[in-house]
């Protein structure tokens, strides 16, 4: 009997080491599957050589020709998607519309996959509507929103007057400007500054984390079992809860009334109290929260701190954008509508997001069927990533991709162009919905800085320009000097 017995289980664990390394019929090229690793070890190997993942898979589509790429990483097949046409298909059509069902992303959401960033399907249509419609509601993207991105310019303006004579590292003001604009309109507040702080200080812990994490965690969440501390796992359930007890703290405010404001959480808990809302519960709103302040705080920040970083290492580019602001508005403080008046400087934040893409592979997406890419088949809940970053520095759309020119996005009667080849934000229906946030502030917070500043190296050292690049690029940290105007 024994015999048998190790026989069939013999049997069966190499039936299940063929499936796991036999790539499915039409499946996009890639690298050879191994055996619980997939091709792990290789794009880990790329990483460490070329920098990034996303650097890694752009290389392995180079060396296999291909504008679709097949990998596995652990266990999950994952496709990777390059040029303008396929990565247009990915963010417009439904098929892709999807988002992945792992463990790492149960993780990120605090256990379940709710909220908006990882959800699909009918949960995630009825909450994006609601909580774009009620963000709106609020005044996001509109007058009061940018009232509010003012008060920040001047915050920031007034930090900087009492920290002149020091050098200053821009990502810490910055970053708590864009969470107090994200909080206002969600929870109806400033948050005082020792525990913004503390909670920026969170967010970004948690992301390097999840950074770390996410090669040992995401591939074999089964890790967590046998090594709960080393594999990372341990660290993001003791921040998951801290960060959920500062959202579950203000959502108990609300429902006692103790905030005066009209925002978000008020509309959510009142849409609660509504028969037949059934997925409006407080850990949607929960996580909902969580997904609007670590999608738009870092990425927003991120993007004003390479524009601050390109003209301290540019003093022509620096100058050129001070004339323009000077001549246009003289001292007027900035509005979004200033945007079409000063085209230079515009042409230099477009180019500082293309250049600099902050989110270099956007998704990830899970497609909801089985569907056909550059006649590659690509399974069912496979996973698909968007090679965004690619796009940005692609040959065959950018003349000098490598070179930053903001002229590109000029025109020879002194428009903007080249604007439809851009995709910070992504587009279609799973587009960014804070892109409105986000540009106005990025274009108000810079011009005011620029208007107020000369901004100059710290003690001599000019700062690189080589971004980190994990799940978001960021610059490497730096300090700087804001010399007063006139
Ligand atoms: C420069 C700043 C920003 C960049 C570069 C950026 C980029 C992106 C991209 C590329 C996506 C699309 C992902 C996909 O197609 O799968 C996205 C989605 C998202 N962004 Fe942003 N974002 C920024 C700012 C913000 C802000 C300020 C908010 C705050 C409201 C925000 C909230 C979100 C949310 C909730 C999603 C998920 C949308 C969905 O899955 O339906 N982002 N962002």
């Amino acid at each position: 009997m024994l015999p048998i017995i190790a026989s069939v289980l013999v049997l069966l664990i190499f039936g299940c080491i063929i499936r796991s390394v036999t790539k499915p019929k039409k499946f996009p090229p890639g690298p050879k599957w191994y055996p619980i690793f997939g091709c792990s070890t290789l794009v880990q190997k790329y990483t460490k050589l070329y920098g990034s993942q996303w650097k890694a898979l752009s290389q392995m589509a180079k060396e296999y020709s291909t504008q679709v790429l097949g990998i596995k990483l652990g266990l999950e097949p994952i496709v990777v998607v390059f040029g303008e046409n396929n990565i247009r298909r990915v963010f417009m059509e439904r098929e892709f519309e999807g988002r992945p069902n792992s463990f790492f992303i149960r993780l990120r959401c605090l256990g379940k996959r709710m909220g908006i960033t990882f959800a699909d399907g009918e949960l995630w249509r009825e909450h994006r509507h609601f909580t774009v419609k009620h963000l709106k509601n609020v005044g996001f993207g509109k007058t009061a929103m940018e009232a509010e991105i003012k008060k920040e310019l001047q915050s920031i303006i007034n930090y900087i007057n009492t920290h002149k004579s020091k050098p200053i590292n821009p990502k810490t003001i910055l970053a708590m400007s864009v969470m107090n604009i994200l909080w206002k309109f969600t929870a109806g507040e400033r948050i005082q500054e020792d525990r913004l702080n503390f909670l920026l200080g969170l967010l970004s812990a948690r992301s390097k984390a999840f950074s770390m994490a996410g090669g040992c965690l995401n591939q074999w969440p089964w890790i967590r079992f046998l090594l709960p501390e080393l594999s990372g796992f341990t660290l993001i359930k003791q921040m998951n809860q801290q960060i959920s007890d500062i959202i579950e703290e203000t959502i108990a405010r609300h429902k006692t009334k103790t905030i005066n404001a009209d925002d978000f959480m008020y509309s959510f808990l009142e849409e609660m109290n509504e028969d037949n809302k059934k997925s409006f519960t407080e850990e949607q709103l929960k996580i909902i929260c969580l997904d609007i302040l670590i999608a738009g705080s870092q990425t927003t920040s991120n993007v004003l701190e390479f524009a601050i970083l390109t003209v301290l290492r540019n003093k022509v580019i620096q100058q050129k954008i001070y004339n323009e602001i000077s001549n246009t508005l003289g001292d007027d403080t900035p509005s979004w509508t200033d945007s079409s008046r000063l085209v230079y400087t515009m042409a230099f934040l477009l180019e500082v997001q293309r250049y600099f893409t902050i989110v270099p592979l956007a998704g990830p997406r899970r497609v909801l069927e089985d569907v056909y890419l550059d006649d590659y088949l690509i399974p069912k809940d496979t996973t698909v990533l968007i090679a965004v970053g690619d796009t940005h520095f692609d040959p065959s759309v950018w003349e000098e991709p490598k070179k930053f020119i903001p002229e590109r996005f000029i025109d020879e009667r002194g428009a903007i162009k080249n604007t439809e080849h851009m995709y910070p934000f992504g587009i279609g229906r799973r587009r960014c919905p804070g892109d409105s946030l986000a540009k106005s502030f990025i274009f108000i917070v810079f011009v005011g800085i620029m208007q107020a500043f000369r901004i100059e190296c710290s003690n001599g050292v000019l700062p690189s320009e080589e971004p980190i690049i994990g799940l978001i690029s960021s610059a490497r940290p730096f300090t700087a000097e804001f010399v007063p105007r006139q």
